[in-house]
């Protein structure tokens, strides 16, 4: 009988995936950017981003060289804003530190800002083919699976044993095809819903399976509460452009542009934005509401469009665009901002 990383690597050359951009022509680089790209987001969405990305910065260097603006706008709608100022950020580290070459050593990998140790893993393994495991969502679910984990698998001393059974599990040879293949299962066989256990490579020693208790895998912790939010956004209008500030460093999309938030809505509060950009209100809109989840808080989002006309500036302010409401062309804006630019259209 094959074992385990043997019945995962045949699979995987035969099933698995095979022309996502990202290894049409494999390097460090891309490698290294994908793992990033696709640490919070799935295959289908990270794969038109990564496309662009490496068409404005096909390498290390280029990157390098990016400004936070340039490479926020690239990944504008991507979420999780943090991995691209630490990706830019790490660019320069390998630019000053590493002579330009991605890493191959783990240390200097988990050195790097934005890398734990599954992407180190990842980018070991898939671009330099060292032994190196990883223990993503994906293969978090299949470990759950084949071996009947029976403890919530986010708790930090179950994390601690799938690392080791995930090291025990490794090949010694085609760790490359090995890692991607254990992606590949969790992404498309042994999935979260309806897994389809009968084209399975590992049904035959899937403890889960043998016991036909595979939707007990992998046990769930309770649940975060998700807090509940309302948040006004205030599009103010005029001559046909909405008015944008840079987020500061402390809210939930620093560097991006947004509109004027604020948790409530009131004449006073209105006025004072407003004369705070020396702007005069002319009329005041309430757009219609929508929900806009991210990963801990539950936004009911209120658009108001305010239409003003310049009043008396006290001066200039910094970080301030108007932005035409029907072309926003490449700005670094998040999905939420994007919806609302939607409803103008
Ligand atoms: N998820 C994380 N890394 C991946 C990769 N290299 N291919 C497909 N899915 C992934």
């Amino acid at each position: 009988m094959l074992n385990f990383s043997d019945d995962v690597i045949k699979w995987q050359l035969k099933y698995g995936r095979h022309d996502l951009p990202w290894q049409v022509s494999r390097t460090p680089y891309g490698v290294w950017v994908s793992e990033i790209m696709l640490q919070q987001t799935q295959v289908s969405t990270v794969t038109r981003y990564f496309t662009c990305f490496m068409a404005a910065f096909p390498d290390v260097a280029s990157l390098a060289r990016g400004t936070e603006e340039e490479v926020l706008s690239l990944w504008s709608g991507l979420g999780y804003y943090s991995r691209a100022r630490n990706l830019l950020q790490s660019a320069r580290i390998i630019s000053d530190v590493h002579g330009g070459f991605v890493p191959s050593e783990y240390d200097a990998l988990m050195s790097l800002p934005g890398i734990g140790r599954t992407t180190a893993g990842a980018i070991l393994a898939l671009a330099y083919k060292k032994k190196y495991s990883i223990l993503d969502g994906n293969v978090k679910r299949v470990l759950a699976r084949v071996f009947c984990v029976d403890r919530p698998t986010n708790a930090s001393s179950t994390m601690r044993d799938l690392w080791v059974l995930a090291d025990k599990l490794l090949p010694n040879k085609n760790i490359d095809t090995y890692t991607q293949g254990l992606m590949d299962l969790g992404a498309t066989v042994c999935v979260r819903g309806k897994p389809t256990c009968l084209s399975c490579p590992l049904k035959q020693r899937c403890q889960a399976q043998l016991e036909d208790a595979v939707g007990a895998y992998p046990v769930k912790s309770a649940r975060k509460k998700v807090a509940k939010k309302s948040i006004y956004m205030i599009v103010f209008v005029r001559n046909g452009a909405a008015l944008m500030v840079k987020n500061s460093g402390e809210g939930l999309w620093p560097g991006l542009l947004g509109f004027i938030d604020s948790d409530t809505f009131s004449d006073d509060i209105l006025k004072r934005f407003a004369d705070g950009f020396a702007l005069k209100v002319k009329s005041i809109a309430h757009l219609p509401n929508f929900r806009h989840r991210l990963t801990h808080i539950d936004y009911l989002v209120h658009p108001v469009r305010v239409d003003v006309s310049l009043g008396v500036s006290k001066g200039r302010h910094a970080g301030l665009k108007w932005v035409s409401l029907h072309n926003q062309g490449q700005l670094p804006i998040s999905v939420l901002v994007k919806k609302i630019f939607g409803l103008f259209s």
